[in-house]
């Protein structure tokens, strides 16, 4: 993953294979050739437009994503940060092309997903698919197991009814359930277990990506590693690469191999989550590693104080203009106010949006 411009900050490892999610000893399938860009997102911006406040006014406008660029390679992962409201799952949705952007493009291997055929786009779907935050609501309660996992097969094209149940056995045992499992009801699994059939409705179609939105927000903590480990195991077994959304750094860390945080639309920061958690160098990246609760405790600077300082300067701000962090920002100069940061590199595979970053931090 990196900005559109910069060094790919992803490079791509092993070939990328696709989850065949075989019965027993699943086989790793190539999905991907070393170095294949899978997902290039260009400049896109995604505004909506709100309720008016006034019969007869103009309807207000919301900027939802705001320029954001990105890669990511076949077989890696990027993960996307930052606090509710951000826009990151707008940014899920414009990637998985349930959106339509209001200006940029998104290819997924080398497809403009958005000038497809509607036919095309419903086939290419097969390759990309979605694990939601709430294992509760995302499944139907009134479908079995086995429904719910072959539905994304059904939804791109027809399929055997017998060859779908074998699929959906396959795609369960890749997440530790049995086959036993496919004629249960969504209420009769745990929180955890839901995941792990969202997880595997996600597999059937043997996708390259994966977007995984929040997938263990919803869970309990001790669970959370569970299906950590779990997106980390399938990836290292069939090369499935994810895009992953949270809110907390911590998570990302566990499976991606680069971080972005997303702050009102924009990517502010980018790199390694080594890179993060030891030199963060913008305020807000540094704001999300104080709310970390004591992970990579001796190289986080964050870990001493436990809630940001508030700022300190007096000067009006407008939030059009300038910086869109400077109303919270304890650094903020005149500057801030009056001109955007541009994200650029100040190392490499490290980049930040902040007019005082430079090498080793703010
Ligand atoms: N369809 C829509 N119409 C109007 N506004 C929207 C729509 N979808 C999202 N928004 C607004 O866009 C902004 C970004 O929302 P988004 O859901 O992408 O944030 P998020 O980072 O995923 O937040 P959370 O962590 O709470 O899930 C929010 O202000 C939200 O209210
Ligand atoms: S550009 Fe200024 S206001 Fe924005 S994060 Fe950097 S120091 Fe803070
Ligand atoms: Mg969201």
């Amino acid at each position: 993953m990196s900005a559109a411009g910069a060094a790919p900050g992803v490079s791509a490892s092993a070939a990328g294979a696709a989850p065949d999610v075989p019965a027993g000893a699943a086989r790793a399938v190539p999905a991907g050739a070393a170095g294949e860009r899978l997902v290039v997102v260009d400049d896109v911006v995604q505004r909506y437009r709100l309720p008016r406040e006034r019969l007869f006014g103009p309807a207000p406008e919301l900027t939802a994503v705001d320029g954001v660029s990105l890669q990511v390679m076949a077989g890696r992962s990027l993960g996307v940060v930052g606090e509710s409201g951000s826009g990151k799952s707008t940014l899920a949705r414009l990637v998985m092309a349930l959106e339509r952007p209001t200006r940029g493009s998104v290819r997924f291997l080398g497809r403009d997903l958005n000038a497809l055929p509607a036919e095309e786009l419903r086939r290419a779907r097969r390759d990309f698919q979605m694990v939601f935050q709430d294992p509760y609501g995302s499944l139907d309660p009134r479908q079995t197991v086995a429904r719910i996992v072959v539905e994304p097969l059904t939804a791109i094209g027809r399929v055997d009814a017998g060859d779908a149940r074998e699929r959906a056995a396959h795609a369960l045992a890749s997440v530790g359930l049995r086959a036993a499992d496919l004629d249960k009801y969504p209420h009769e699994f745990s929180g955890g277990q839901r995941q792990r059939i969202a997880i595997a409705r996600a597999l059937v179609t043997r996708p390259k990506l994966i977007v995984a939105d929040e997938p263990v927000s919803a869970l309990d903590v001790s669970v959370q590693a569970q299906v950590l480990n779990l997106l980390q195991d399938l990836q290292d077994e069939f090369g499935v690469t994810y895009l992953l959304i949270s809110h907390d750094l911590a998570v990302v860390d566990h499976v991606c191999d680069e971080v972005a945080v997303m702050y009102r639309g924009k990517f502010v920061e980018q790199g390694t989550p080594q890179t993060l958690f030891r030199a963060a160098a913008h305020p807000y990246t540094r704001a999300l590693l104080d709310a970390v609760p004591r992970a990579r405790p001796q190289t986080r600077a964050g870990a001493r104080r436990r809630s940001a300082p508030a700022p300190r300067h007096d000067f009006a701000v407008d939030p059009s203009r300038g910086c869109a962090f400077a109303a919270r920002c304890p650094h903020a100069v005149a500057r801030c106010v009056d001109q955007a940061p541009e994200l650029r590199a100040i190392a490499p595979g490290h980049e930040v949006s902040c007019h005082l970053a430079f090498g080793g931090g703010a």
